[in-house]
């Protein structure tokens, strides 16, 4: 009997060297000037949650939970992936403009990296804010099973926070003795997607922070979940306000009732009450038993500071599109034609196609036919895409690559954000306006991962 992972590993030999021959380095020489980062995939135990078994057979970017990595705007960084796990993957950098060879798209933009083997991502970060790293190889299973991490990237000057605390948000998906079950069933892949069992927040159940009575903290909420939408709020009288959304300063506006999707992100900024032992919760709605995905508590002495010394963070550098001159390209959302099983066990696709865009169904992890993009678009040409979404479910649409500004809505009001991932409601069109300023194949796909495996992926074409 041969196992999935051995049948995996023998059928992708192929496609892996059709990669190298596109001039892809497998690694490059270390630059003595950037110190480096190891991400050493490999296989370990936890406890997750409210469990107090361990969960076995985890995967993880280091020996705990994932790192919080720091980057500096402007400044190179150098991470190397070292895989010890028994099957191929990679590194994608959610969230960044960067070269198309760093994207970490196994087969469409680097080789599979193998078990014993190493690839080098060195990237230079243009936009501060919070991001994150996942696989984007057998990303379903390697994504459930634990490997996701958050990025800051530190603005320029610091904008005085006394904390900063990341807040990773997912599910694991566990049986009642702590170990993983079957990811997904087939008929929630074709609706909202299967959740997880087991809710967690730096995979710790409902964790409370301590901070400084009357200090200031940054809260960097991010969803990692591979289906939940979260629906997130704080108290009406909470001194707090939303600063950033998906890495990129916003208006600022009170946290509540925060839709936020796989893949997004939300910089809060709180001030701690000045009694100690007084707690600040975050609450997800998004289920009929709500939680407190996290709460701080007030402790010591309060030191008095004022939410209004917190100024507008910077812009980033987004290039800014023309829309006096722009081109309108519309993306579909839809069910796949037919919902007909597709035996396919390339790096990760399901095996079946319920999903589309613009009627294409591609339901493999970047695996399709290189010479086939969805669109061919020109760098720095200005576009604008209508996502229309022809289900009656929500898709977090993320493009790789590519920072792009909401526009409009025809069923709500939309604030001007800019963002790589935006929430599509059922019967919802949305026009975004972007520029892109890299040459490259980029991924546009729904980040609830069932539906990005079982046919919502196509990628775009830069030249
Ligand atoms: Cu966060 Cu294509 O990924
Ligand atoms: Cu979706």
């Amino acid at each position: 009997m041969y196992s999935r992972r051995q049948i995996l590993k023998g059928s992708l030999y192929g496609m892996g060297a059709a990669a190298v021959g596109s001039g892809i380095p497998l690694t490059s020489e270390l630059m003595a000037s950037t110190p480096r980062v190891d991400f050493v995939a490999q296989h370990i135990s936890h406890k997750l949650g409210a469990n107090d078994i361990e969960t076995k057979n985890m995967y993880s970017f280091g020996p705990t939970i994932p790192p919080t990595i720091r980057m500096k705007r402007g400044e190179e960084f150098h991470g190397r992936l070292i895989n010890n796990l028994e099957e191929p993957t990679t590194i994608h950098w959610h969230g960044f403009r960067l070269p198309n060879n760093m994207d970490g798209v196994a087969y469409l933009t680097q080789p599979y990296v193998y078990m014993g083997d190493s690839f080098d991502y060195k990237f230079v970060p243009h936009d501060a804010g919070t991001y994150w790293y996942h696989p984007h190889c057998n990303s379903l299973d390697q994504l459930s099973y634990g490997m996701t991490g958050m990025i800051i990237v530190e603005e320029d000057e610091d904008p005085g926070f006394d904390q900063d605390i990341p807040i990773n948000l997912r599910d694991f998906r566990l049986g009642g003795d702590g170990q993983f079950i079957k990811l997904y069933q087939p008929r929630k892949t074709a609706r909202a997607g299967t959740f997880g069992t087991m809710r967690t927040t730096n995979w710790m159940s409902e964790p409370t922070y301590e901070a400084q009575a009357g200090s200031l903290v940054r809260l960097r909420l991010c969803v990692t979940d591979v289906t939940r939408i979260y629906k997130l709020s704080l108290p009406k009288d909470a001194e707090a306000k939303v600063i950033a959304v998906d890495g990129h300063p916003c208006d600022p506006f009170p946290l509540r009732h925060f839709a936020m999707g796989p893949g997004q992100r939300a910089d809060v900024a709180v001030r701690v009450p000045d009694v100690e032992g007084t707690e600040v919760a975050i609450t997800n709605y998004s289920s009929n038993n709500p939680w407190d995905v996290v709460k701080i508590k007030a402790k010591g002495q309060s030191v008095k500071r004022d939410l209004a010394e917190i100024g507008a963070l910077p812009d980033n550098p987004v290039p800014r599109p023309d829309l006096s001159n722009a081109e309108y390209i519309p993306m579909e959302f839809s069910a796949a034609a037919e919902k007909a099983a597709v035996p396919n066990p390339i790096c990760g696709g399901l095996g079946f196609k319920f999903w589309a865009i613009n009627t294409s169904v591609w339901q493999k992890d970047g695996a399709g036919d290189p010479n086939e993009p969805i669109k061919v678009l020109q760098k720095n040409k200005s576009y604008v895409f209508e996502f229309i979404n022809r289900t009656p479910h929500t898709h977090p649409i993320h493009i790789h690559g590519m920072t792009f500004q909401i526009l409009k809505s025809n069923k709500r009001e939309v604030a001007p954000w800019w963002t790589d991932t935006a929430l599509v409601l059922p019967d919802e069109k949305m026009q975004v306006a972007l520029k892109p300023d890299t040459e490259g194949d980029w991924l546009i796909h729904c980040h609830i991962l069932e539906h990005q495996k079982s046919g919502m992926t196509a990628f775009m074409r830069v030249e």
